[in-house]
């Protein structure tokens, strides 16, 4: 097959490099030409396990090439994928700009494909709110009168395990209504689902297009679900991590998803709840667990803030309360195994410590650029997390990098063995025992 991914971010650059790999002739494209120029010299713009070295085999085969011009690949191609950004707008709305606008350029550049080309299968890749298909749909239409049908296939895969979850999908959602389309997508997905065993799911293109945002909306409210019960398992003194694990070994519920930790963030989740939430007040259909998810997230994001004043003693109106404390923040992205920092809780800690007048030294195995670009000078960073906790008042748990747990804690050179834990790295009785003041989340803290 013939395809083109359109938008190179962390979902087109990794289905592109995928369907490399699957044996088809990719051509990816960008607008921002300083990324193109980047990806034909082999360099990935992101942070993500095993990419760089898919996508480098694949420039080196020559199944996998980028441009800035979609015209170049259109005349022969099956299928078009659109994986560009659609934003959270002013009113929570998924900002379709960008995928409207490549639906525009797509209809134009049709004029391209003979005229007994077969027709084009157009695939909205990005998520988009229901009735999408049929926006692109018209967009392109106002543009050409050449064959073609425009087809939902949401994007399941997570930051941090793109590749192993585009090559091995639990499930494939495809939205379209004609055969030939069902066979291109089938034909694309066929050696990843056969490796996974995973399931194909046809649909009509505005069930597909729901499937997305539901699946996120019932992730989102496990983890707002289960930060409330850690909440209040350490107001009542319980551990919920014995909790969490007994109410997973119920098959009706499964073990993912619940564990406690500073609330949800990423480029998906806020912005697809946000986006749900929307169509609900449109269609006149409140969405009362899904707000309720929201709240508890927002409530969530400020946790270890809160917990770290009430340790000092923080009372609201005090002037820079915390003014020659210093902080170690361990993890900036917003979750491990990814450089993606969009609505991490670690810029939250930066902004909120600042306000506080402390000091801090933040790392990152990946996101370290993403923020000095972000913040600036609002904090300092360090090449580890030992050159970050020296001399600290305190080290904070921002991001379950798994090396945090290796660190060797009775060789910190900080000042106070105090950690305030966001992702509940350490077991309190350990911690307790290496002489550290130890707060974490939904476990009654051991405090000497
Ligand atoms: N990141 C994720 O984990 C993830 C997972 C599933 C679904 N999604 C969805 O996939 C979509 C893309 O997300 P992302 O994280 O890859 O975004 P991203 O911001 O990383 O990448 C988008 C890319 O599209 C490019 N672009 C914008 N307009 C273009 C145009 N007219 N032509 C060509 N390229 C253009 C941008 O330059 C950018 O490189 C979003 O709808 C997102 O919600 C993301």
């Amino acid at each position: 097959m013939r395809v083109l991914v359109i938008g190179s971010g962390y979902v087109g650059l990794v289905a592109a490099a995928c369907f490399a790999e699957g044996g088809n002739e990719v051509l990816g494209v960008d607008v921002d030409a300083a990324k193109v120029a980047r990806l034909r010299q082999g360099e990935s713009p992101i942070f993500e396990p095993g990419l760089d070295d898919l996508f480098r085999k694949h420039l080196a085969s020559g199944r996998l090439k980028f441009t800035t011009d979609l015209k170049e690949g259109i005349a022969d191609a099956d299928a078009a994928f659109i994986c560009v950004g659609t934003p959270q707008s002013e009113d929570g709305s998924a900002d379709l700009r960008f995928v409207l606008a490549v639906g525009a350029q797509i209809g134009q550049a049709m004029a391209l494909r003979p005229d007994t080309a077969k027709p084009l299968v157009i695939v909205d890749k990005s998520t988009v709110p229901v009735g999408t298909a049929a926006r692109v749909h018209a967009e392109v239409a106002a543009q050409t009168t050449k064959a073609f049908e425009v087809v939902s296939n949401p994007e399941f895969l997570r930051e941090g395990s793109a590749i192993e979850d585009f090559l091995r999908p639990d499930r494939v959602v495809v939205g379209c209504r004609t055969d030939h389309a069902e066979a291109v997508m089938k034909a694309l997905y066929a050696p990843f689902l056969e490796a996974s065993k995973g399931k194909w799911f046809r649909m009509d293109p505005a069930s597909a297009e729901l499937t997305k945002y539901a699946a996120n909306a019932m992730l989102a409210l496990r983890i707002s679900f289960i930060n409330e019960i850690a909440n209040l398992a350490e107001a009542v003194g319980a551990d919920v991590d014995h909790v969490k694990v007994a109410i997973g070994a119920d098959h009706r519920i499964g073990p993912a998803f619940l564990n406690p930790g500073p609330g949800f963030g990423g480029s998906c989740f806020p912005k697809d709840l946000q986006a749900l939430l929307k169509t609900g007040r449109e269609h006149n259909q409140p969405m009362l667990t899904l707000s309720a998810t929201v709240e508890v997230n927002r409530h969530q994001k400020q946790v270890l803030l809160r917990k770290l004043k009430t340790h000092f003693g923080v009372k609201a109106g005090m002037p820079a309360p915390l003014k020659g404390k210093r902080f170690a923040l361990w993890g900036l992205a917003f979750k491990a195994n990814t450089d993606d920092i969009r609505e991490s809780m670690a810029l939250e800690l930066i902004e909120g410590l600042r306000q506080l007048g402390a000091e801090v030294v933040a790392h990152d195995y990946a996101a370290m650029d993403a923020v000095k670009a972000k913040v600036g000078d609002k904090c300092a960073f360090a090449d580890s997390p030992e050159a970050a906790a020296q001399g600290a008042d305190a080290v904070l748990v921002a991001t379950e990098w798994p090396q945090y747990k290796a660190v060797d804690l009775d060789a910190l050179g900080v000042k106070a063995k105090l950690m305030f834990d966001g992702r509940n790295l350490f077991r309190p009785e350990a911690m307790h025992a290496k002489g550290w003041s130890y707060h974490s989340l939904g476990r009654t803290p051991i405090i000497d």
